[in-house]
């Protein structure tokens, strides 16, 4: 049943385009033991008739999903690491003596780079175990959820920033608004809020539905930032495209009337408007395709499984918990899913309950399949596991459609 939902943004009401049912949290990995009964929400999209923000339907309370025991690491892909460090150079060659902020700063991956370099910084980051990682390689942080309080407290403290940031962070918060007040607060008159998250033209172009779970609460595009943006006197200046994690775009956010937007704004904007990026028809054709893929992804492993080929998963991402749940797909079609992170390994993968093992499993022996669910790494996974093709194996990929390779 459809319920009338409010958007996080405007209050404008929002339409349903697209329904993935019941999931648990993408980010809760169970130690098989465990009896304690899981946690589900409703996982459905929708769209604001008013402001065009694409946004989920139901929001999961933030404690739940960011904790101590929060187990993603963004230090985990070399290129994550070198896309980080870049953005880093970045910061110090445009800026003398800055203060810069990063919000989600995670297991210091990027603040990591200025920290090394002296720049004088602070993260905000409330999972704490991530956040001891970024500690203890000199990041200065604290264990906080930012918002408006906590940017008041940082400019009496610290004084403004020139560059706030948050990677992969700002799409996280339905709170949105409190966030924004505290830029505004924060951030020195010239100063810029850059933040980086998946793309809706991406997710839509390649029907990666699998970007859509409890943590990416929102999916931006340059029209809705621009208006989420304006309450709060701040101006879209800038925006990037960017390859990494299936395709994003940096957004930058500066004091109104501080810069001129630039013309890859207005090019994004009316590329938007031309393509109709946020049309709930649009939209809903997304979700169609979404289930097509469902369907001949669960079609394939049947028919492996008959067959008696080997299968494995590689890379337990949050992403996968959205297509292993919405596909109904268990240990029975996937037995086992390899994993570098070591808080990850030897748990279950969350409501598919798919057992985790270290990426020396999957090389003994090789698998004749494998499922790759971190499709966003794609390039460094598979030269890395060069010799699982050599050795005959086979990529299963279902993005943009399903396909061996
Ligand atoms: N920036 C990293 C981490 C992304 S994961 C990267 O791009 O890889 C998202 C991070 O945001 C998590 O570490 C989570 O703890 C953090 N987070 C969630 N809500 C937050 C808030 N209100 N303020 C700051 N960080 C937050
Ligand atoms: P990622 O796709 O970055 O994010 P999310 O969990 O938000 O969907 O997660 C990548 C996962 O894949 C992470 O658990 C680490 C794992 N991984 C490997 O096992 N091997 C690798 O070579 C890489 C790059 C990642
Ligand atoms: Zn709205």
């Amino acid at each position: 049943m459809e319920i009338d939902v409010c958007c996080r943004i405007c209050s404008g009401r929002l339409e349903q385009v697209a329904d993935f049912g019941r999931q648990p949290l993408s980010d809760a990995f169970r130690v098989p033991a465990e009896q304690r009964a899981e946690f589900f929400f409703r996982l459905a999209v929708g769209v604001c008739g008013s402001c065009s923000m694409v946004q989920l339907m139901e929001e999961v309370p933030r404690d739940r999903m960011f904790h101590d025991g929060y187990p993603y690491l963004s230090s985990g892909s070399s290129v994550m690491r070198a896309h980080f460090a870049g953005f880093a150079e970045r910061v110090m060659s445009e800026w003398s003596d800055p203060f810069v902020v990063e919000l989600g700063c995670n297991d210091g991956v990027m603040l990591g780079n200025l920290a090394r370099a002296g720049v004088r910084h602070l993260g905000v980051e409330p999972s704490g175990g991530v956040a001891d990682r970024a500690a203890a390689q000199g990041v200065r942080v604290c264990k906080e959820f930012f918002e408006s309080g906590v940017a008041e407290r940082i400019r009496a403290t610290d004084g403004p920033a020139d560059v706030i940031y948050a990677a992969n962070t700002l799409c996280h918060i339905p709170y949105v608004g409190s966030i924004l007040r505290g830029v505004a607060t924060l951030l020195g008159p010239e100063g810029v809020f850059v933040f980086e998250d998946p793309y809706l033209g991406d997710v839509v172009r390649l029907t990666s539905f699998d970007q859509i779970y409890d943590e990416h609460f929102f999916l931006f595009s340059a029209g809705s930032v621009q208006r989420m943006a304006a309450p709060y006197g701040l101006e879209l200046v800038d925006v990037e495209r960017l390859a990494v994690h299936g395709g994003e775009v940096r957004y930058t956010l500066a004091r109104k009337g501080a810069r001129d937007q630039s013309a890859a704004v207005r090019e994004l904007l009316a590329d938007e408007a031309a393509q109709g990026i946020a049309d709930a028809a649009a939209l809903r054709a997304f979700a169609g395709r979404a289930a097509d893929t469902r369907d001949r992804l669960v079609a394939l492993l049947t028919e492996l499984r008959e067959r008696g080929a080997s299968v494995a998963g590689y890379g337990a991402t949050a992403k996968s918990a959205t297509v292993l749940n919405y596909c109904g797909i268990g240990p029975d079609l996937i037995p086992f899913i390899v994993d570098t992170t070591q808080a990850k390994q030897g748990r279950l993968t969350p409501g598919s309950h798919i057992p985790i093992r270290g990426p020396e499993a999957f090389r003994d022996p090789y698998p004749d399949y494998a499922v790759l669910f971190a499709w966003n790494h794609a390039a460094e996974i598979m030269t890395k596991e060069q010799e699982f093709r050599e050795a005959g194996g086979q990529w299963i990929r279902y993005v943009p459609e399903v396909h061996v390779a």
